[in-house]
Parts: C-alpha cells; structure tokens; sequence
C-alpha cells in the first residue's frame, strides 16, 4: 500500500505536515527535508528543479504513492515541469501535488477589500505563481507582494523571538504595507513562516488577517482523496509516520519538533 510523501527544502513542510496530520491521522506519511541544501529560495529554476525532483524519486523509491511538494519554492518552479515531463517518463501511476493551487483556490474568500499582501521567498515572488493562480480563481483581487529573503535563514537558525528577526519582519511588512494601505489579508507564502506568526502578528496594521496554508493544503488533500476514490484505495491507512533528512538527524530532530509541535525521531540519508 502507498504512502504520502511530503517533501520540503528543510523544516517548513512540516507544518503542513501537521495540518494534514491532524486532519487524515488514518494515512502513512513519508517526510523528507532537504536540508543539506536549503533554503531553495534564491536558487535558479534547473537548481530547484534538479533538487525536487530527486527528492521526489527518492521518496517514490520509498512506497510513496503521492508526493507533496509542501515548499511553495518548489512548487513554484518545479512543479509543473515535474507533472507535466518527467511524472510520464518514470512514474505514470503515481502523483505529485504542490501547495499554491490549494491556496490560491480559497485565498479570495478572506478579504473584503480585495487586496491581498503575499510574503514568501525570492523564488516565489519572482515566479509570479500566486499572481497567475490567484487571477484564474479572482480576477479582480488585487495581489501585492514582497520577498523575504531573510526569513527562512532567521526561521533555520532558530532566531525567532530575538530583536534580529523583529527588525526584519517590521522591515519587510512595513515594506509592503506602505506600497498599498488597503491590505487586510496577508498570505504567508512559505510554508517556514508560521514559525513567525506572532512576531508578524505585532508588526501588522490592526485588522488584518494572516492566512497561513496548512489547513487549506489538508481539506484540498481529503478534497482530492476523496474525488480520486480508485487512487486512495491504493493508499495504506496504517496511520504511520517517518521522517527523513539529509543533514543532521540530531539537529533534525531538535528543530524540526518546534515546526511539528511534537518529538520527531528523524533519520539522515543520503539521495
Ligand atoms: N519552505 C519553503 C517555501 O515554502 C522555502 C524555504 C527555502 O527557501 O528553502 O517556499
């Protein structure tokens, strides 16, 4: 029976992970974290692509029937070139999902003025998904975006919560929100920065809603299970959970459980 991978540059997909957890605990789940070569965000399109798409075939090489891209770096630049290219040449049966589209299909039902501040890493920003996604599903919401590049290394290094990574998350919002006033949704566009929800919680103008993708990602997933019933049979409903690294399972496994708000007993590997 086939399991569910779910596939990050580092920690941030295990947020996602969580969501989905919380909401499917009957399913076995497969985590990878690439985090010998994370963060992905500032690295090329064949770059994130090369690297994901090893990822994904090592977790196809381990029973995983459907894989998650739950980095939305990733799935900005490697997704569609793995679904469209290389799912056909080594794996037509099984499937690979990302986590902009689950995202950009709701995002419009939170605001009320119709502007929407996104925050994510350089590679999403300048891929332009959320912006393309979000005009098929709303297209008359207005898409505001500013690129964090920092965020993800502060978030890596534990530096949440220190006067470092307060001055960069005011930096950035103050940034963003002095472009357009009329924002009163936020979508934080990397699965990383739930870790900073209450520090960007402090620096937001008042009103405004943060929208973090975990729980969108795990009801489009029992959407999509549910629509795809032949697949899902397929699945195991043994309830189990790996986890996978490609540095330091210790450092893993020490970080990692601030990001899933348990224990996590992680194994290194090499792809
Ligand atoms: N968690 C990844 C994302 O959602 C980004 C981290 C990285 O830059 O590798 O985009």
């Amino acid at each position: 029976m086939g399991k569910i991978g779910i596939f990050d540059s580092g920690y941030g997909g295990l947020t996602i992970l969580r969501a989905i957890k919380d909401l499917l605990p009957e399913y076995s789940y497969v985590y990878l974290g690439d985090n010998s070569r994370a963060p992905y965000g500032d690295r090329s399109f064949d770059v994130v692509h090369e690297y994901t798409l090893q990822c994904t075939d090592w977790l196809f090489n381990h029973d995983c029937d459907l894989v998650i891209l739950a980095c939305n770096t990733a799935s900005a630049k490697a997704l569609r070139e793995i679904q469209q290219t290389d799912l056909p040449k080594r794996a037509d049966s099984k499937r690979v999902l990302g986590v902009i589209r689950p995202t950009t299909e709701q995002i419009g039902h939170y605001t009320k003025t119709g502007h929407i501040g996104i925050v994510g890493t350089k590679g999403t920003v300048q891929s332009h998904s959320y912006a393309i996604e979000i005009g098929h599903f709303f297209p008359d919401l207005s898409i505001h975006q500013e690129a964090c590049p920092i965020w993800v290394h502060l978030i890596e290094n534990e530096l949440m919560g220190t006067p470092g990574s307060d001055y960069f998350v005011q930096y950035h919002l103050d940034r963003l929100f002095s472009r357009e006033k009329r924002i009163d949704t936020l979508l934080l566009a990397c699965t990383h920065y739930p870790l900073l929800y209450s520090t960007i919680q402090r620096y937001l103008p008042k009103g405004v809603r943060v929208i973090s993708q975990g729980p969108l990602v795990a009801q489009s997933l029992k959407q999509y299970l549910h629509r795809h019933s032949v697949f899902n049979r397929r699945l195991s409903k043994k309830g189990e959970l790996e986890f996978y690294t490609t540095d330091s399972n210790l450092r893993f496994d020490q970080i990692g459980s601030n990001f899933f708000a348990a224990d996590i007993q992680s194994q290194t590997v090499h792809l």
